[in-house]
């Protein structure tokens, strides 16, 4: 691990940052999170396949933004940005795209600062999701979003961190109230239809981290997206949504157990 990370890290107990990490073949992980990784790898095989496919979903779902002419992207729980991130994509296909990265873990946020020092049309930005207006006043004092303009608000893997008791419905409310016309929102999220016992299983090891996955239906997922246009294919298994060749999708998509999404904010008539 590199030097100057935050005294505040717990030890003693695995990061979902850092456990996604070691599975996308990040070096920015502890032998805790690693002993996690192995466990839940060895009684749910698909799991590091599926968070692979999740990163590949977002690459994807941003370059259809970048397509559509969006230029500043707010991704909220965006990990550890190693191994092909959200920047790296936008940047290469607009050097002036802007990036702001939240995140609740404070390793992912210290190496997202360390990485992205010196590339000014990024921030990093400690908080959590379920504080939707303290993201967007700190991502507004950033000064790197202009929220008058359309946005690409990126929720890849993280709405299923949030329990329903948290009410998520009401927090992507409040993030798609932010955005301007022309915005779209990105959601992937894991569910239990299709699924069989192992994506279950994963569920409950995940009480072990701090955060605990709450699986959902498409119902609810697609409820995430309020009154937006969702783009085709709509709320589809990941690998399903718009992969780059037929050759891509696996015999049984549904095996990597989420849901992807894409939704623009369309001017209401009138
Ligand atoms: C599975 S990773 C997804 C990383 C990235 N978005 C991607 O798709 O490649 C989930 C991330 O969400 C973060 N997270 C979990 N709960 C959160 C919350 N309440 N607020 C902000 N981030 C959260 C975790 O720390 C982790 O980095």
């Amino acid at each position: 691990m590199p030097d100057g990370l935050p005294t505040e890290i717990d030890l003693t107990r695995p990061s979902a940052a850092r456990v996604y990490d070691y599975f996308l073949g990040g070096a920015h992980n502890f032998e805790i999170d690693r002993q996690l990784a192995e466990q839940i790898a060895s009684m749910t095989p698909n799991l590091a396949a599926t968070m692979r496919s999740g990163r590949e979903f977002l690459r994807r779902a941003v370059r259809v933004l970048l397509e559509a002419g969006i230029d500043q992207f707010l991704d909220i729980g965006s990990g550890i940005p190693t191994v092909g991130n959200v920047h790296e994509v936008a940047q290469g296909v607009n050097p002036k795209a802007r990036v702001v990265y939240v995140d609740i873990d404070p390793v992912a946020v210290a190496h997202s600062r360390e990485l992205l020092a010196g590339n000014e049309l990024t921030g990093v930005i400690h908080a959590d999701l379920r504080e939707p207006e303290k993201i967007l006043a700190e991502t507004r004092q950033l000064g790197l979003i202009d929220f008058s303009r359309p946005v690409g608000i990126l929720l890849a893997g993280v709405v299923h961190f949030i329990p329903d008791g948290d009410r998520p419905e009401e927090i992507l409310a409040s993030l798609r109230a932010a955005a301007a016309p022309g915005s779209f929102l990105v959601v992937s999220h894991s569910t239990f239809e299709d699924q069989p016992q192992e994506m279950l299983d994963a569920q409950r090891l995940s009480a072990r981290t701090a955060t605990e996955i709450t699986l959902r239906s498409r119902a609810q997922v697609t409820g995430f997206f309020g009154d937006w246009t969702v783009l085709e294919p709509g709320v589809v298994h990941m690998p399903l949504w718009r992969p780059d060749s037929p050759s891509d999708v696996d015999d049984h998509p549904e095996r990597f157990g989420a849901f992807g999404g894409a939704a623009r904010y369309d001017q209401p008539a009138g």
